[in-house]
């Protein structure tokens, strides 16, 4: 049901500001018809579980499919991960050339800004969204770079958190936002949501190595020697069953908080990215 509503949202947004061609086109290859959008499907059923407008948060959860496809065009560049397919499709630049995928992931960052200002909520909360979502691309830059500079010594759950937890904490902290300016709220939400995001990288890392990877031929990890979790790798399994108890007490935190009584929509998300592959 919500991801009906993005599509619609998406497609409003890209008819309302539209990009010169070929931007316009390489923006509709990637968004259409796109990937799970799991990051604004979190957003809005964390929003309604608590007791939100899921309609009303719309535009802002938007934003954050527009920041992810961003880092998904840069992350496939030959200068990146240098991966040709995407979600079974050509990657961008290999539909639409180096210089105009560099010009999408840039223009979606715009776009993401833009699609916060469309919604409707106090001013406040709009430039909440605003910084949120700014602070959120500085860490999954940062953890862009540290990913492709093997030599760091960061360790791979910073990497995982930096890179990919911020956008789903992201995520959560508008469910939050949604439903209202509760400060402890949107930072527990955040770290939540930060957590769920690691674990979901993990998962990202133990599907890149398996045959069946995501419309794509396995293996663009190990081609780019990155340091990732394996499935037999004891203190992986046990980290990931750590963080989802980590999980399960930030739910509960929050269920007291807010007295929600259960996480329908939220908690059989999550359930999946833990399920066995
Ligand atoms: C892939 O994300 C990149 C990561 C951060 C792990 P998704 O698995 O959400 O990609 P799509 O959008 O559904 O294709
Ligand atoms: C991507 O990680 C994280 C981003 C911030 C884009 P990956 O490089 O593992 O993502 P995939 O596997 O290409 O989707
Ligand atoms: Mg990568
Ligand atoms: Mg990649
Ligand atoms: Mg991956």
């Amino acid at each position: 049901m919500f991801l009906e509503l993005i599509t619609a949202e998406i497609e409003k947004i890209l008819t309302d500001e539209a990009a010169v061609e070929p931007l316009q086109s390489a923006l509709r290859h990637m968004l259409f018809p796109g990937g799970k959008r799991i990051r604004p499907v979190l957003a809005l059923s964390f929003c309604q579980d608590m007791g939100g407008d899921p309609e009303r948060l719309l535009p802002a959860a938007t934003a954050l499919e527009f920041i992810h496809t961003s880092s998904l065009i840069h992350d496939d560049l030959p200068a990146m991960d240098d991966d040709d397919i995407r979600r079974g499709k050509p990657s961008c630049h290999k539909a639409f050339g180096d210089a105009t995928a560099v010009l999408a992931g840039d223009i979606l960052i715009a776009l993401a800004h833009i699609a916060i200002s469309r919604a409707d909520f106090p001013e406040s909360t709009i430039a909440n969204f605003h910084s949120i979502l700014a602070r959120t691309y500085f860490s999954l830059c940062n953890g862009q770079q540290l990913d492709i500079s093997n030599e760091t010594g960061a360790s791979l759950l910073d990497i995982h958190e930096q890179k990919t937890g911020a956008l789903f904490g992201a995520s959560f902290a508008f469910g939050a936002l949604g439903v209202g300016e509760n400060r402890d709220l949107v930072s527990l939400s955040e770290s939540l949501g930060r957590l769920i995001g690691v674990a979901f990288q993990v998962r990202d890392d133990l599907l890149d190595a398996s045959a069946t990877n995501k419309g794509r031929p396995a293996g663009s990890d190990k081609r780019n020697r990155k340091v990732t979790f394996l499935v037999d790798d004891k203190a992986a399994q046990e980290k990931l069953e750590e963080i989802r108890a980590e999980i399960d007490e930030t739910l509960s935190l929050i269920k007291d908080r807010m007295a929600v009584s259960e996480f329908t929509l939220t908690r059989p998300v999550i359930d999946k990215i833990f399920a066995p592959l």
